[in-house]
Parts: C-alpha cells; structure tokens; sequence
C-alpha cells in the first residue's frame, strides 16, 4: 500500500515531463534549509498591545494564556522573532502555513513534522515524498524557538511554537491579530509512513478524494474551500502544475479549462519541461503572495486563474462554487472564517497534559 503510493507520486510528479530520459534538476529528498541570513538579534517586541485580541476562548484542553506563569512572554517573543525573520523572507509566513498543515493532518498538531530523527529509526515524515523538498520553514521554527529557549528553557513545546508562530504570522499577512491557544504537546515519534497513508493531499486529486480526507480530519466541504484560501499566500513550483500548461491528462495540449492568456502567463515563468530553458521556478499563487487576501478566489472567478488541479476543481462542483463565489466577493468574510478554520487546524488531535513532551529543541526528541 505504501509502496504503491510511493510509486504514484513518483508517476504524478515525472510524467510531466515530455523527454522521459530528461534529468531533473530538482527532486524530492530531505527538505532544504532556506537561504535567509539569520535576522539580527533584538529583543524588540513588535507586537502592537494596543490591538484587540479576538477572543478564542477554549478548544478543548488547549487554552489562551497556556504559558502565563511558564513562559509569560511566549507570544511576544514569537511575535518579535518572526517580525524580523519575514523581513529578510518574505515567503516566511506561507512556508509556515504549510508546515503546520501538514503537521496538522498526520497523527495531529504534535510537531512531528520537525522531527529529524525517530528514536524507532524509521523514517520521519519529513523525509516522505509527500513532503519532500518543498516543505520548507524547521529552521525558521528553530530560530523561534531557540529565542524561545533563551529566555524560558524547556517551556514552550514546538508545536505550540509552530501555532504561535503561524498566528503571529497571519496577523502580520493582514488578519486580525488573535490570541493563540497553547497547551499541545510534542510527539516522540514521527513516521513517514502514516503520512504516506492518504493523510496528506496530492495535487492531481480528484474533488472527491479531498473531500473525503478533509471530512475525515473533521471539516465540512465549506471548510475545506475556505481552507485552500491559504493559497492566497506563498507559491507553487512549476512542476507541480506543469501538466495543466503543457500535456493535461497527455493530450500535448494546455487544460481547455484553463484560458489561453493564464496559460500564457504561466508558460512565461515556467519553460517547457522538453527545452534547454526548463527549469523549476516557484510560481506566487496569487499576485500578492504576502497577504493573505481573497485574490486566489477573485482570479478564479474573474479569471479562471488556479495553477493547481485541485484548487480549479472548486470551480467545478455545485458544493464548491458558491463558497468560491461567496469568498471572492466577501474579503473580510473569507478572512474570519479562514482565522476560525485555522484555529481548528492547529487544534486537531493535540496532545496535551502529560502525554508527549516538550522538546528542547524542535529536530530530536530529548
Ligand atoms: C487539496 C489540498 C491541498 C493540496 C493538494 C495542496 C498542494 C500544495 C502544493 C502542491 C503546493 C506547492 C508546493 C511547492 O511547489 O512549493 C502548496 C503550497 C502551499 N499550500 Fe497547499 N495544498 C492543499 C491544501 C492546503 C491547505 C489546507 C493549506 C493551509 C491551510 C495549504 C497551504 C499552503 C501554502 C501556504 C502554500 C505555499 C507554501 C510556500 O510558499 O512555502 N495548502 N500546496
Ligand atoms: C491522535 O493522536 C494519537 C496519539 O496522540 C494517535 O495514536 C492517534 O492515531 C491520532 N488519531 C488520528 C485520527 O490520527
Ligand atoms: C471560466 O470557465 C468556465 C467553464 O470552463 C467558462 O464558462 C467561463 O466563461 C470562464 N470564465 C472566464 C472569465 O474565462
């Protein structure tokens, strides 16, 4: 079953290509550090006080003011460190949210994304092809959480760090800034092959399959469109798209739903995968690939504008359309319901209490 999912990964990813014998210059392995200079060290707190905190309340065991007495300046000092880290990377933020979906939908919030090693020895989900590569932001995560150490050792655990440092980071993407929950624990394992095991979305999914895996984690099919809004952030590389531009479904032809202008767009940033020119730029899902806006609904709508399959089958379906429709045309709507979504993200399956631990650092387990 593993395997088999191996191999269609590998498929989806390499038949892409139109010159099979075509080397690629990328692929999947264990993830690449991003190039960013460390961001000077300060202690300034960017945070604005003054701003109203939108009240989360409870989410199970996990709770606003988790670190009160632990760790009393947790959120600041997440808030501080990533105020600088995304000034010298942009792509911070996206990368995070990423992260932490794909932290989220494998056993749960438990940081066992992070992890390098499995004292079991087997091998770490971030090491699966689901990941790979395109995973980015552990060391952005070590940062944080090593100002965290500083100044609260053996406090704050990495998946609550993850989750502060995704509210931080939607706060700075232009939502309203929230307090975040805390409580979760830390895994004490990680295993590739649970996320190998259909917890994790394909780009060349059918609808069908991610409403089935979205239902699955507990989210309805509104949820999940209101979801995928995070590609308003961040970007896609070119081959995972590269298809739709170029031979959709093997027809040699670009996808019909795709309109020639966007399909021209696309073919300008992304060379053809058969010439000397190709190469693997990251593409900016929308054109504002730092705010978290309604733009990757207003293109849809506006456009037909989608570079994966799976964002343009929600333009597709009678249960998908009217949130598109309703989110395109409701940018503060689309931005409370996406704060209250990711609340429920960053809450599923959490370990809290005794169970796990709280790592001291975020890539081995103590
Ligand atoms: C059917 C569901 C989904 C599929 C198939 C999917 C697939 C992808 C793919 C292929 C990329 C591009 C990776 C790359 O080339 O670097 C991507 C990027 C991204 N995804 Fe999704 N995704 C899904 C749902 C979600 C959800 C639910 C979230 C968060 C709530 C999310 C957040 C992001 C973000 C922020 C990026 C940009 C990352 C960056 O620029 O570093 N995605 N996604
Ligand atoms: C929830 O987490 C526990 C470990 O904390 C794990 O055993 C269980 O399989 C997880 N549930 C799901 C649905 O992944
Ligand atoms: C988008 O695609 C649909 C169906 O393929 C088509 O009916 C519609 O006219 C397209 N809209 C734009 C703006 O291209």
């Amino acid at each position: 079953m593993k395997m088999a999912s191996i191999i269609l990964v590998t498929l989806f990813l390499f038949n892409l290509v139109f010159v099979p014998s075509m080397a690629l210059p990328f692929g999947f392995g264990f993830p690449g550090d991003y190039d960013q200079q460390q961001p000077p060290q300060d202690n300034e707190q960017n945070q604005d006080k003054n701003q109203k905190l939108v009240n989360d309340g409870n989410n199970g065991n996990l709770r606003v003011g988790f670190y009160k007495d632990s760790c009393p300046n947790a959120e600041n000092i997440v808030a501080g460190a990533l105020a600088e880290i995304s000034k010298t990377n942009p792509n911070a933020i996206a990368n995070l949210i990423r992260l932490q979906f794909h932290d989220c939908f494998v056993v749960g919030c438990d940081a066992s994304i992070l992890l390098d090693y499995s004292p079991t020895g087997d091998k770490v989900e971030k090491s699966s092809m689901f990941n790979g590569q395109l995973l980015k932001g552990a060391d952005i995560i070590d940062d944080i959480k090593s100002k965290l150490e500083e100044q609260c050792p053996g406090a704050v655990s990495c998946s609550d760090t993850l989750a502060f440092s995704v509210n931080e980071g939607m706060a700075i993407a232009g939502l309203p800034r929230r307090a975040a929950l805390g409580g979760r624990r830390d895994s004490i394992y990680s295993l590739a092959s649970v996320a190998e095991d259909n917890n994790l979305p394909m780009p060349n999914w059918p609808l069908e399959k991610m409403v089935e895996l979205f239902t699955r984690k507990g989210f309805t099919i509104e949820e999940m469109v209101i979801l995928l809004g995070a590609h308003s952030v961040g970007s896609a590389h070119c081959d995972v798209f590269m298809e739709r531009i170029y031979n959709f479904a093997n027809t040699r032809k670009p996808d019909a739903t795709l309109p020639t202008p966007v399909v021209n767009e696309l073919q300008q940033i992304c060379q053809n995968p058969g010439t000397p020119q190709f190469r693997n730029p990251p593409v900016n899902f929308d054109e504002t690939p730092t705010v978290l806006d309604n733009l990757f609904y207003k293109n849809m709508i506006t456009r037909n504008k989608t570079l994966l399959i799976t964002d343009a089958h929600l333009l597709n379906d009678p249960r998908t359309i009217p949130v598109v429709q309703q989110m395109a045309g409701d940018e503060g709507l689309w931005q409370k319901r996406f704060a209250e979504v990711m609340v429920k993200l960053s809450s599923l399956n959490v370990s809290t209490g005794t169970d796990g631990e709280v790592r001291k650092t975020c890539r081995s387990t103590n």
